[in-house]
């Protein structure tokens, strides 16, 4: 069964139809990519999702619970996590407080969130910066840690926006193991939107979903989405 069920989802912006008549679903403990250029409306379908636009039509099914008209923080209680395509973690706060924020979206007990902090910053490889202060780390670094504040919430399903972008090689390496971890270590469920095809970022995928102008243009594995015409005429002009 589907963990999340996209129904002809509609976003208008006045005349502008962002995300158009899309229809997807992921499976528990599956990667999905949405892949497509600039303006294609991935950032649009994260923040339906999420809760942070409201859709003009269609359906959101995240574990059997419809989310079209939830507010950000029941959704996010249900077990939907998400990183920000600019990244935002609280300055002034230590790599640790930082996650241990993201903890306290789960409990209220002082001890179980300092566990689960704990977790977290040992699975997501930042211990070792654990009193830096947010503000001074480099781009790769903040946005391990949006993703493990994201993490320490609990979620089932997690969205990445553009987790890949404004990172080095050796950044994107590092970047694409942890996601992979996610799946195999943690059964967590990823989509990640990412702006340009990246033969890595196909490599971690289970599934690729190809957005131009809103639409749905293509769907299949890595190889099957790669080898299709009208993927490479979005990508590179007829
Ligand atoms: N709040 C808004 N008001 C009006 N138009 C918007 C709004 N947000 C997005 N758009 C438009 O919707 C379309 C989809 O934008 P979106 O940011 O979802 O694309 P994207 O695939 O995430 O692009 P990028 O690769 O630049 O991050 C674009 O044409 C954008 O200009
Ligand atoms: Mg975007």
């Amino acid at each position: 069964m589907s963990l999340l069920e996209v129904r002809d989802l509609t976003k208008r912006f006045g005349g502008l139809v962002a995300v158009d008549s899309l229809s997807f679903s992921v499976v528990a403990g599956e990667t999905v990519s949405i892949i497509g250029p600039n303006g294609a409306g991935k950032t649009t379908v994260f923040n339906l999702i999420t809760g942070f636009q409201r859709a003009t039509s269609g359906e959101i099914v995240f574990d059997g619970m419809n989310l079209v008209g939830s507010r950000p923080h029941k959704i996010a209680l249900a077990g939907v996590g998400r990183t920000f395509q600019v990244v935002k973690p609280l300055r002034g706060l230590s790599v640790f407080d930082n996650i241990l924020v993201g903890a306290f979206a789960r409990t209220g007990d002082r001890e179980e969130a300092r566990r689960i902090a704990e977790d977290v910053i040992e699975f997501t490889e930042l211990a070792r910066l654990r009193d830096a202060l947010a503000d001074g780390l480099p781009i790769g670094t903040r946005k391990r840690l949006e993703l493990a504040r994201s993490l320490a919430t609990g979620p089932k399903l997690i969205l990445l926006d553009e987790v890949m972008s404004g990172l080095n090689p050796t950044e994107s390496r590092e970047a694409i193991e942890l996601i992979k971890r996610l799946r195999d270590e943690r059964g967590i469920s990823a989509v990640a939107g990412v702006e340009h095809v990246m033969q890595v970022v196909m490599s971690i995928s289970d599934r690729v979903i190809v957005l131009n102008h809103g639409r749905k243009i293509a769907e299949g594995t890595p190889e099957e989405v790669t080898a299709d015409r009208e993927v490479i005429s979005a990508y590179l002009g007829e």
